[in-house]
């Protein structure tokens, strides 16, 4: 047997694009750091999105919005150190690739060059089509993303499914087939009927993403804290909980700090001893001083 095992294969847009072909459903799973990194590539999910999302989950902001790009380039580098075998997506964060072409190529550069990422990941139709054009023109892949785009949520009137009236739905069909046009590779879809997905579905060639979407589009992607139960409170409709990983946390870390107040931790198999002897003639030494 040789010494060094063989490196599990990373995955390319060429297996992406080949399981929408073969109609299997592709598994998409956002993560922020080093360990649910480890923990999405041991579970074998295809592709790993650092999720502004965090800006919540792991930093504590009350949305997205206000997360920054160095914010965002420490979590998507610690995440990249944790995968050998998913596609990574970075997502660019709002006010990062909005108001110009060379500020998203420049945003979109740093998340390349310094985090590894695979593909970017940019919000909405409207200008952000020309942002994604212009990314695929400089040799990045880009995801995009519509229906309920959360970088502009106040604009969409709140955290609300969208595409609900035909005309809605129209507007977010369009928006995924500009996108398409303008070359991304994928395409999240968030919070839209399943009548809506069921509609895009046919008519877009790039492989679909859903949250919140039904069960048409060519995969489907949570965040890694909604399907664990990392955090207490209430979830969006669409989140499934697989485990309920806070309340194991806490009754670990409870456990812990009565062990430690009540002084059955650490017991003597915790600790480390001195060798023969040692310990008597620290003791001698001490007393002749
Ligand atoms: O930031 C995020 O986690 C996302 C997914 C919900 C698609 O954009």
């Amino acid at each position: 047997m040789s010494a060094h095992a063989t490196p599990t294969p990373r995955l390319t847009l060429g297996d992406i694009a080949k399981k929408k072909a073969a109609r299997e459903p592709i598994v998409m799973v956002t993560a922020y750091d080093y360990p649910s990194a480890q923990i999405a590539d041991a579970a074998g999910v295809d592709m790993v999105l650092v999720g502004d999302s965090g800006a919540m989950t792991v930093l504590g902001y009350d949305s997205t919005v206000p997360v920054t790009i160095d914010e965002m380039l420490m979590l998507t580098k610690a995440t990249r150190r944790g995968l050998t075998r998913a596609l990574l997506v970075g997502d660019l964060p709002f006010g990062s690739y909005e108001a110009s072409d060379e500020l998203a190529i420049s945003t979109a550069q740093r998340f390349v060059k310094e985090a590894g990422v695979d593909l970017v990941k940019i919000e909405r139709g409207g200008t952000t089509v020309h942002r994604a054009r212009a990314l695929v023109n400089a040799g990045i892949p880009v995801v995009g993303h519509v229906g309920l785009t959360p970088q502009t949520a106040t604009a969409l009137g709140g955290y609300r499914a969208q595409g609900r009236t035909a005309e809605a739905a129209l507007a977010v069909i369009d928006d995924a087939l500009a996108l398409q046009e303008a070359g991304v590779s994928l395409i999240v879809v968030e919070a839209v009927p399943s009548q809506v997905m069921a509609a895009l579905a046919p008519l877009l060639r790039v492989p679909t993403i859903g949250i919140g979407a039904g069960s048409d589009a060519d995969g489907q992607v949570l965040v890694f804290h909604d399907l664990l139960g990392i955090y207490d409170g209430p979830a969006a409709k669409f989140v499934k909980r697989y485990a309920d990983v806070r309340a194991a946390s806490v009754a670990g870390v409870a456990a812990y700090a009565a062990e430690v107040r009540s002084g059955v931790y650490p017991a003597p198999e915790h600790g480390y001893g001195m060798p023969e002897g040692e310990a008597a003639r620290l003791r001698e030494s001490l007393d002749t001083r």
